[in-house]
């Protein structure tokens, strides 16, 4: 990043409200500098700080971050445990910072089956930063669409509704973003072109954007690039172009 750069403003004309982030690469980035996997999720974490800097002065309003899917459990157990230390660590060092700055810290996924210290550390970060507004940041931990698609229906089961009740926008209260808009744009990093069961449901008409940037590479201006893309898409929710 150059500095020159970084106070450019930004002609961004319709900037998405709410942007959903895989950040895949890490291990990549690491093994091709000869480093152990788990320095490139230490090296995943160093440009948080850069990516939220930038989502608040693009005026992203929600940044959702896929940060340990379900599925990530088939890991090795040594590169599971770096990645609880990771955000443990995100925690500790960073909350501070992220709350005087205006970021509320969300958890989106299961709670079960983390730890208790992982539990207690997320639920203090949402707990210390839910009176802030400037930007939305929710940590996909613990999360998969398909998980929080059963988990949702378990909800409505529980809560005894009747088949009339469901609809599309009831089942969405049940989800781990409920009240949320669905996002407008995900961003993949690394150069896989999949969502590899990321916010399944509520992207069902989200501009989707892959790079093969690797996420310890991907700073303000590819961010901006992102937007720039965003910016150029027809959205037509199954319509047609309102000049049509
Ligand atoms: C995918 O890269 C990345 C992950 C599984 C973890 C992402 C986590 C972070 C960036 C740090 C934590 C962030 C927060 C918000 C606490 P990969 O390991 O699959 O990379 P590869 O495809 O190159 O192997």
């Amino acid at each position: 990043m150059n500095d020159v750069e970084d106070k450019t403003p930004v002609p961004l004309k319709r900037v998405p409200q709410h942007v959903g982030i895989i950040m895949d690469g890490n291990g990549r980035w690491a093994q091709t500098r000869g480093l152990p996997r788990t320095a490139g999720h230490r090296a995943g974490t160093e440009n948080l700080r850069e990516i939220f800097r930038a989502a608040v002065d693009f005026d992203v309003e929600i940044l959702t971050l896929y940060a340990f899917s379900t599925e990530n459990w088939n890991r090795p157990p040594a590169e599971v445990r770096a990645l609880m230390r990771v955000l443990k660590r995100v925690i500790d060092n960073q909350l501070d910072e992220l709350i005087e700055s205006g970021v509320r810290i969300c958890h989106v996924g299961l709670l079960d089956g983390l730890a208790p210290i992982v539990r207690k550390k997320i639920q203090h970060a949402e707990e210390s930063s839910r009176e802030n507004n400037r930007l939305i940041v929710n940590v996909a931990f613990n999360y998969g669409g398909r998980a929080e698609i059963v988990e949702a229906v378990k909800g409505i089961i529980a809560d005894g509704l009747s088949t009339d009740e469901v609809d599309e926008e009831r089942f969405s209260e049940y989800l781990f973003t409920a009240g949320l808009p669905d996002p407008d744009l995900i961003i993949r990093t690394g150069g896989d072109m999949r969502l590899s069961n990321f916010l399944i449901w509520q992207a069902a008409y989200a501009e989707l954007y892959f790079t093969p940037t690797l996420w310890p590479e991907f700073h303000r201006q590819d961010l901006r690039e992102a937007l720039v893309s965003y910016q150029q898409r027809d959205r037509r929710f199954g319509g047609l172009d309102s000049d049509a």
